[in-house]
């Protein structure tokens, strides 16, 4: 772990949350003072159980609260911005409250560090659902973004809103566009969260798992301790700031292959069956999509290091010693 973090003043967005408690984690395991600021979103993976015991400082509030988050952020060395709204589905159904919490909220916060501390170092993330279906794959940073839900748009708009900072020529933000995320602390109880967390589910509590289609569809997992590095990789980078940088998982893997996988290194074992697809993620499906990373390990020295079949055994094992996290 970096020692650029000892003593820093850390505050991470989202950091009840399923990626940023993971983050706050890490950075208080790396001697940062870290403060958590999270609105606890009902229907999101906000649990106060993710970080508990680790004396982080905890603010419950809307990254856009100026009210609450001014103080938090004035003296801050660093802000995680990894707040968010990340159900696709939940977006389709409710895409003004996606971009009230994506985009606006985020432009509060943005406006928020430009007041109190505007040459802050941030790291904002965001998804590879901004490039909607792949013009070519593997998926590179320019490639024009053309995200095909509301999600994608809201956090294509917060991408812009935190690059505006490097305009500024004061605040510095480095932007992670992250692929399809997995690993403990996640939420697997909600179906609209992903289908990665869906999986894990069903194999702890020996259900059978559904590929929708054929399932030949490809995805490049990530486990969430690569996320982190990547995050705090990105940080600490100069060359980061005002780019956007995709993180993508270690190998290319269809939908059937993961279902497998994930099935295979349970203790159950249970049987993987196809499906039809539900009409509401047929809208939003992408298709086949991962990610290079070649920028990231030009930029900042990182490459994925967690091949699927080694993350999925370590997150069942973690979720094995938490059985009230998929019952
Ligand atoms: N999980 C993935 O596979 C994935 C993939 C690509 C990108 N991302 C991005 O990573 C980030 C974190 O995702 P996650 O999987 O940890 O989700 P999560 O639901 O587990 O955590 C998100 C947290 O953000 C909080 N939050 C949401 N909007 C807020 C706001 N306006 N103010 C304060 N708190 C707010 C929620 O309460 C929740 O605790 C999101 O921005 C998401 O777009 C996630």
């Amino acid at each position: 772990m970096s020692p650029s973090f000892t003593g820093a003043r850390c505050v991470v967005t989202g950091g009840l949350g399923f990626i940023g408690s993971n983050v706050a984690l890490a950075l208080a395991e790396a001697g940062a003072r870290v403060t958590v600021v999270d609105a606890l979103v009902p229907g999101h993976g906000g649990d106060e159980a993710n970080v508990a015991g680790a004396g982080l400082r905890v603010v419950v509030a809307d990254v856009g609260d100026a009210e609450r988050v001014a103080p938090v952020v004035a003296d801050a060395d660093f802000v995680f911005d990894v707040a968010g709204q990340v159900s696709h589905l939940a977006a389709a159904q409710d895409p003004e409250r996606d971009l009230a919490l994506n985009a606006a909220a985020r432009l509060r916060l943005v406006e928020i560090l430009r007041r109190v501390n505007p040459t802050v170092t941030a790291v904002y993330t965001s998804t590879r659902q901004v490039y909607g279906r792949a013009e070519r794959l593997p998926v590179t940073e320019d490639l024009t973004p053309r995200p095909i839900d509301a999600n994608g748009i809201s956090k294509l708009a917060g991408e812009h809103f935190h690059l505006l900072r490097n305009e500024d020529g004061a605040g510095r933000t480095a932007v992670v566009r992250l692929s399809n995320v997995y690993g403990p602390r996640q939420h697997l109880l909600r179906d609209d969260l992903g289908v990665l967390p869906v999986f894990a589910r069903r194999a702890l509590r020996a259900e059978p798992l559904v590929v929708f289609g054929d399932g030949r569809d490809e995805r490049d997992p990530l486990h969430v301790d690569d996320v982190v590095e990547a995050i705090l990789a990105a940080a600490v980078t100069p060359e980061a700031a005002g780019i956007v940088i995709n993180i993508g998982g270690p190998e290319p893997l269809s939908l059937r292959r993961l279902a497998e996988l994930t099935s295979a290194a349970s203790a159950a074992r249970p049987p993987v069956v196809p499906g039809d697809w539900p009409a509401a993620n047929a809208l939003i499906d992408v298709g086949s999509v991962h990610m290079s990373s070649a920028r990231a390990s030009e930029v900042l020295g990182w490459e994925p290091r967690i091949r699927f079949e080694e993350g999925i055994r370590r997150t069942l094992e973690w979720f094995a010693q938490h059985p009230e996290r998929y019952r």
